[in-house]
C-alpha cells in the first residue's frame, strides 16, 4: 500500500464507515491476489511493425492490403463511413455498433498509388496506404485530415506461440497484443472527444485514460479519466471535421498535442495523437464532413439517441437522503406552493431497504406506489437510482434468483467474484451476457410496480470500493462477452453499457407503450441508443461549473446529447451565487437536475435566500417556456444525432476563434447561451459566430463574428437568439407558438418544429417554416405551404440597433 493508496482507506473508512473500510482493504487484497494468480504475465514480447506491402486484393467497398508482417483491411460503407482493420481485423458487429455493420458503398474502389502505395477513393474520403503502411486520411479533393504512421504491435511470443511473422500470425496474438499508433493532424486542429472529460471540451495536451473510472469523492477539471470515456476523436481543422472511433473497449491512453502554425515561415508543426492499448484488435472508424454531417453518420453507425420523455425535459430534483416519504411530500409541496415549475424527483440509494437494489425501505416508504401515484397526480414523476452490485446475502431475492440464474461474474477458477458496495459484500452481473441482460432487464417490474416512472444507473464503471488499487473488478475476471468470452480487461468500458442496454431492453418489454427514461453515470460508445448521462460527482466550486459545461458538450461530440450536471455541484454547499449561476446554466442544458451529496446541504431553490428563489424561478419558468423547443431539439438529435448543446463552432468549424470558445454553447440552431462561469460577474464577453444576434433580454441586436460585452446580471445569464430564427415555445396558455427572431434586412430565415407526440413511439412530423421580410413586416410561413397552425410572435423588431463588436 503506498501513501496516496492510505489517504484513500482513511478517506473510504470517513465515507463509508469502518466496517466498510475493513471490507474494503479485505476486497483490494482479494483482487491483487486473483490477478496476480491469473492475470498473464507480460513475458517476453516481439515489437512488430507492419513491413513492405507485398500485394493487395480488391473487395466490394476497398480491399485488403498484405504486407510482410500485417494486412489492412479498408471498408468503406454506405453513408462514407471507412473502416480500416489491421491483422485481420473485420468490421464486425461490436458494442457500439448499433447491429449489423453498415453495407458496403460498392463504388469505393482500391488502386495502386505511387510509390507502391495503395489508395481507396470514395465520395467524402479518400484513404491512401503507403507501402511500410502509413495511412492517410484526406478529404476528397486531397486535403490532409490525419496521417497515421504504420502501427507498432508487442506481440506475446512465448504464451500465444506467435512468431509474427505474417498475417495469419499477426491475427492469431491480435488480441493478447500491446499496440501504438501514432498520428498527426493539421497544426490548427482541435482535438474533442473521447467521452466524459472534466477538463475540455477542448482536449488539452496530455495523456487522456480511456478507462471508466469512478474517481472516488468528486472531482474537477484536472480529474481524467472519469466514469464515461470512449475512443471517439472529434478533430476540426480548417481543412474539415473529422471523428475517429477506435472499436476496442481495452484500457488505452491517448496522448494529445496540440499543433502550431509557424506564422508564415512555412515551419508548421502538426497535432500529433498518440493512441496506446492494451490489447484488442486495431480497427477504426472514421467519419468526416462538416460536424452535422459527422455526426449524422456517428448516429448511423452507432444508433440514434433515445428519446427522452416530454417530462424528462422539464426540471428535476434529486436527493440522496431524503429521509422519507413525508420528506419528499413536503419537497415537492415546496415547489408547488412557490409555483415553482418540477417535473421529476429521483430517490436515492436510502430508499433502498439495507442499500440493496430493487427494495424498498419500508419504514421510510410504507406505500411508494402510493407516493408516486400522489405525485403523479401533480405531474411530478418519480425517479429511481439503479446500482449493479447485489447484496451478497442468501434471502436476498435479487441475489438468490441470480444465483439460481447463474448470473454473476465469476473467477478464472470459477468462483463468483465478490466486491463491496454501498450494501456491503456484493457480486456483479455479467452484462455482457445475453441471457443475464434478460435476467436483469425483467427485475425492473418490480421499479415500474412502485410506481417510477424512470431509472438513473449509479457505480456501474462498476465500482467495487477498494482500499488500495483500482476500485472496481479485477482484471481476471471473467466475462461471457456474447459468447466469445473475455475477462475483464475487455468488459470493463462496456459494463455500464451493457446494464443500460439490459434496463432498456427490459423496460420495453415490461411497458411497451413508454419510451423508457435511463440515464447512466458509465457507459461507452452507442450509450445514446438506451439514454443520457449526468455529470457524475462533479465538485461544488466554480471549476466544478465549468466542467460541468465541459463534461455536456464533449458527451454530445461523441453521440450522447442529453446529459446534465448536478446543479450545485454535488460536494459542498454552494455560495447562493454559485448555485444561482449553476441553475442558470443547468436550464439550458438537457437534463436540469438538482443533487447533492448525503452531507453536502439542500438543493431546493428557496434554501439560498430570497433573492436566489426569485432568479431561479425566473429560470425555472424560461426552461418551461422553452419546453417546446427542448422536445423539438430531442426529436432532431434522435434523426441526426445533432446534439441540443453544441459548441460554438458547429456551423462555423472554420472560425479558428470559436474553436477556443469554452465558455458559451449553442442551444440547437437558434439560441446562444452564454453562462456566468466566474464569482462576481455581472457582464460578460461573448464571442459571436457571423450573422446577427439578438440579446433576447433587451433585444439589442449585433453583428457577428466578433465579441461584444453583455449584461449578465444576476437574475439572469446572457441568451443571444440568431436573427431569422424560428422556434417553438409554450405561449401564455400553454399551446405551442412560435417565436420568430427578425432576419437581417433582405435575409431570410427559418426553423423547425417537431411537436410533442407524447411519451410512446409515435413518428412525429417535421415541420419547417421559413421567415422572411415583406413591406416591412416579417413573415413566418410553413415551407411546404399549409396553412400556419401556430400563433406567431415577432421578436427584435425594436431598436435593433447595433452593439458594438470588437475582434
Ligand atoms: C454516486 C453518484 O454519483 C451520486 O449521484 C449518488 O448520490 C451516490 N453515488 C449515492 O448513490
Amino acid at each position: 500500500m503506498n501513501g496516496r493508496d492510505l489517504v484513500r482507506s482513511v478517506r473510504m473508512v470517513r465515507a463509508v464507515g469502518a466496517a466498510q473500510g475493513l471490507r474494503s482493504v479485505r476486497a483490494a487484497w482479494r483482487r491483487r491476489k486473483a490477478d496476480a494468480s491469473a492475470l498473464p504475465r507480460r513475458g517476453a514480447e516481439r515489437a512488430r511493425v507492419p513491413g513492405t506491402a507485398r500485394d493487395a486484393e480488391s473487395l466490394p467497398g476497398g480491399g485488403v492490403i498484405h504486407f510482410a508482417r500485417s494486412s489492412l483491411r479498408v471498408r468503406v460503407a454506405v453513408g462514407g463511413a471507412v473502416f480500416c482493420g489491421w491483422d485481420g481485423a473485420g468490421p464486425e458487429p461490436s458494442y457500439a455498433l448499433a447491429g449489423a455493420c453498415p453495407e458496403v458503398d460498392p463504388r469505393a474502389v482500391l488502386e495502386p498509388d505511387t510509390e507502391g502505395g495503395w489508395r481507396v477513393v470514395s465520395e467524402r474520403v479518400l484513404v491512401v496506404v503507403s507501402r511500410f503502411g502509413a495511412v492517410e486520411v484526406r478529404t476528397p479533393g486531397g486535403a490532409m485530415l490525419r496521417r497515421e504512421l504504420p502501427p507498432r504491435w508487442w506481440d506475446r511470443v512465448a504464451a500465444e506461440g506467435a512468431e509474427g511473422s505474417g498475417d495469419d500470425a499477426g491475427a492469431a496474438v491480435a488480441v493478447a497484443s500491446r499496440w501504438v499508433q501514432q498520428s498527426e493532424v493539421a497544426a490548427d486542429a482541435r482535438f474533442f472527444g473521447l467521452g466524459g472529460r472534466a477538463g475540455g471540451p477542448r482536449l488539452r495536451d496530455g495523456v487522456h485514460r480511456l478507462w471508466n473510472t469512478d474517481p472516488g469523492g468528486a472531482f474537477g477539471p484536472g480529474d481524467d479519466p472519469l466514469y464515461l470515456t470512449m475512443p471517439v476523436q472529434l478533430v476540426v481543422a480548417d481543412a474539415g471535421t473529422h471523428l475517429v472511433f477506435h472499436d476496442n473497449s481495452w484500457d488505452g491512453r491517448v496522448t494529445l498535442h496540440e499543433g502550431a502554425e509557424g506564422a508564415g515561415s512555412g515551419h508548421d508543426r502538426p497535432g500529433t495523437c498518440e493512441l496506446r492499448m492494451d490489447g484488442g484488435p486495431l480497427c477504426y472508424w472514421v467519419l468526416a464532413g462538416t460536424p452535422a454531417r459527422v455526426l449524422l453518420g456517428w448516429t448511423a453507425l452507432t444508433g440514434a439517441p433515445a428519446l427522452p420523455p416530454r417530462w424528462a425535459l422539464g426540471y428535476q430534483h434529486a436527493r440522496w437522503g431524503f429521509g422519507g416519504a413525508e420528506e419528499v411530500r413536503r419537497v415537492v409541496a415546496g415547489y408547488r406552493e412557490r409555483e415553482l415549475p418540477l417535473s421529476a424527483v429521483h430517490l436515492d440509494i436510502d430508499h433502498y431497504d439495507g442499500h440493496r437494489v430493487f427494495t424498498v425501505d419500508r419504514e421510510r416508504y410504507p406505500d411508494l406506489p402510493g407516493l408516486a401515484g400522489e405525485l403523479r397526480d401533480q405531474g411530478v414523476r418519480l425517479v429511481s437510482i439503479v446500482d449493479p452490485a447485489v447484496k451478497a446475502e442468501p434471502g436476498n431475492a435479487v441475489y438468490d434468483a441470480g444465483v439460481a440464474a447463474d448470473a454473476f461474474v465469476r473467477d478464472a477458477r470459477g468462483e463468483v467474484v465478490r466486491g463491496v458496495a454501498w450494501a456491503g459484500e456484493s457480486v456483479y452481473p455479467d452484462f455482457t451476457d445475453a441471457r443475464v441482460r434478460a435476467w436483469w432487464g425483467a427485475l425492473y417490474a418490480e421499479r415500474l410496480a412502485q410506481g417510477f416512472a424512470g431509472v438513473w444507473h449509479d457505480m456501474n464503471e462498476p465500482v467495487s470500493f477498494a482500499a488500495f488499487g483500482e476500485a472496481t473488478l479485477p482484471r481476471s475476471a471473467r466475462h461471457a462477452l456474447e459468447g466469445r468470452g473475455g475477462d475483464h480487461r475487455e468488459a470493463h468500458n462496456v459494463y455500464g453499457l451493457a446494464m443500460a442496454q439490459a434496463a432498456f431492453e427490459g423496460l420495453c418489454e415490461l411497458r411497451p407503450e413508454e419510451r423508457p427514461f435511463l440515464f447512466s453515470r458509465s457507459g461507452w460508445a452507442g450509450l445514446q441508443r438506451y439514454g443520457g448521462t449526468w455529470s457524475g460527482d462533479v465538485a461544488t466550486g466554480w471549476p466544478g461549473l465549468r466542467a460541468s459545461l465541459a463534461l455536456v458538450l464533449g458527451l454530445g461530440l461523441c453521440g450522447v446529447p442529453y446529459s446534465g450536471p448536478d446543479v450545485g455541484g454535488f460536494s459542498g454547499e454552494p455560495s447562493p451565487e454559485l448555485y444561482l449561476r449553476w441553475f442558470q446554466l443547468g436550464a439550458y442544458l438537457p437534463l436540469f437536475r438538482t443533487h447533492s451529496a448525503l452531507w453536502a446541504g439542500r438543493r431546493e431553490p428557496w434554501e439560498f435566500g430570497a433573492e436566489v428563489l426569485e432568479h431561479a424561478r425566473a429560470a425555472l419558468r424560461e426552461r418551461a417556456r422553452l419546453l417546446p423547443y427542448f422536445v423539438t431539439l430531442g426529436q432532431l438529435a434522435r434523426l441526426s444525432g445533432a446534439p441540443y448543446v453544441r459548441p460554438m463552432w458547429w456551423s462555423a468549424p472554420r472560425d479558428r476563434a470559436l474553436r477556443d470558445v469554452e465558455d458559451a454553447f449553442l442551444l440547437g440552431d437558434a439560441l446562444l447561451v452564454a453562462p456566468v462561469l466566474e464569482a462576481g460577474a455581472v457582464r460578460r464577453a461573448v464571442r459571436l459566430p457571423r450573422g446577427r444576434w439578438y440579446d433576447t433580454a433587451t433585444g439589442r441586436a449585433y453583428e457577428g463574428p466578433g465579441r461584444v460585452w453583455v449584461e449578465a446580471p444576476l437574475s439572469r445569464v446572457p441568451v443571444l437568439a440568431k436573427a431569422g430564427s424560428v422556434l417553438p415555445v409554450a405561449g401564455a396558455d400553454g399551446g405551442t407558438e412560435l417565436e420568430a427572431w427578425a432576419p437581417a434586412a433582405g435575409r431570410t430565415g427559418g426553423g423547425l418544429v417537431v411537436p410533442d407526440g407524447g411519451d410512446g413511439w409515435q413518428r412525429p412530423e417535421v415541420a419547417r417554416f421559413t421567415s422572411r421580410w415583406e413591406g416591412g413586416r416579417v413573415v413566418v410561413e410553413r415551407r411546404d405551404g399549409r396553412p400556419m397552425e401556430y400563433r406567431v410572435r415577432v421578436r427584435g423588431l425594436d431598436g435593433a440597433e447595433g452593439g458594438a463588436v470588437d475582434g
